[in-house]
């Protein structure tokens, strides 16, 4: 079904904390989901894989060799696929000691804990499903997962509590299907001539930040969706593009945005 039509309220440039506030701390973990809480982020992004015995956990890569210590404790398991370890031996890793010492023992979080963290935080959550294509029913448990928890699958027309994105857009309009009051995102650029079929399932178009001309800004609004380019570090970037009119930046650094959006 459609999403929407016309075009869309303006409202406040959403700080979005990208795999966490993963500058401070480790990546796609409580800990930098709740750095991002701290430092206000709007929405804290975060990378959702499936188990080998189909939980849903947060990692970025597909596998789990760069952020864990996988290598030292399964040694004989190469090339270390999440798809290849139940969430048992996943709970068993470290996911905090290759950031800093200061974060060892901090666990590979799953999909429902970051969902505990951020619903009594202001923060809202981007949910990023990261190559659904190797995980089968993926976007059914995400569905169950998310209809859990009433207060996320509210609708919600600001686009601040819960969105959902991937570069894998058939993924999306399938999610949408499955679950139409939750806003969606396409990662990527989209041509212009394909804005339209897109705008037909999705809230979102988030490209890369150097997809994100003027022209492409307007293009996306005219078509009634909004746009938040990644990944944002340095404040000459995220004054370029807050020029152009986007809605949001995604950033490693959610405190060095909030002080760009507010030099004016
Ligand atoms: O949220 C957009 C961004 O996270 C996409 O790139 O590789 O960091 O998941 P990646
Ligand atoms: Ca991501």
């Amino acid at each position: 079904p459609a999403v929407h039509a016309g075009t869309i309220a303006p409202a406040e440039v959403a700080t979005i904390a990208h795999r966490g506030a993963s500058a401070y701390a480790p990546e796609n973990t409580l800990a930098a989901v709740r750095w991002g809480v701290e430092m206000k982020a709007d929405l804290v992004e975060v990378d959702v894989q499936q188990t080998k015995d189909g939980q849903l956990v947060v990692v970025h890569d597909t596998t789990l060799a760069r952020t864990t210590d996988v290598a030292q404790k399964f040694p004989d398991r190469a090339p270390w696929r999440i798809a290849d370890f139940t969430l048992v031996e996943i709970r068993t890793l470290d996911a905090g000691s290759w950031f800093d010492p200061r974060f060892a023992g901090e666990p590979v979080p799953t999909l429902a804990e970051v969902l505990d963290v951020l619903e009594r935080s202001r923060s809202g959550l981007l949910l990023e499903a990261k190559e659904p294509a190797r995980y089968p029913g993926v976007a059914e448990r995400i569905a169950d997962e998310l209809a859990r928890w009433p207060w996320w699958v509210q609708p919600d027309p600001a686009e601040r509590r819960l969105v959902v994105q991937s570069f894998d857009w058939a993924f999306i309009r399938h999610l949408h299907g499955l679950l139409p009051q939750v806003r969606v995102g396409v990662l990527g650029a989209p041509t212009l001539d394909q804005l339209a079929e897109v705008a037909t399932y999705s809230n979102q178009v988030n490209p890369h930040f150097s997809a994100t001309t003027a022209e492409y800004v307007a293009a996306v609004h005219r078509h009634g969706m909004r746009t938040n380019p990644y990944t944002v570090d340095d404040p000459a970037t995220m004054r370029t593009l807050l020029d152009r009119g986007v809605d949001g930046i995604i950033t490693n650094r959610p405190d060095v945005l909030h002080a760009e959006i507010h030099s004016t």
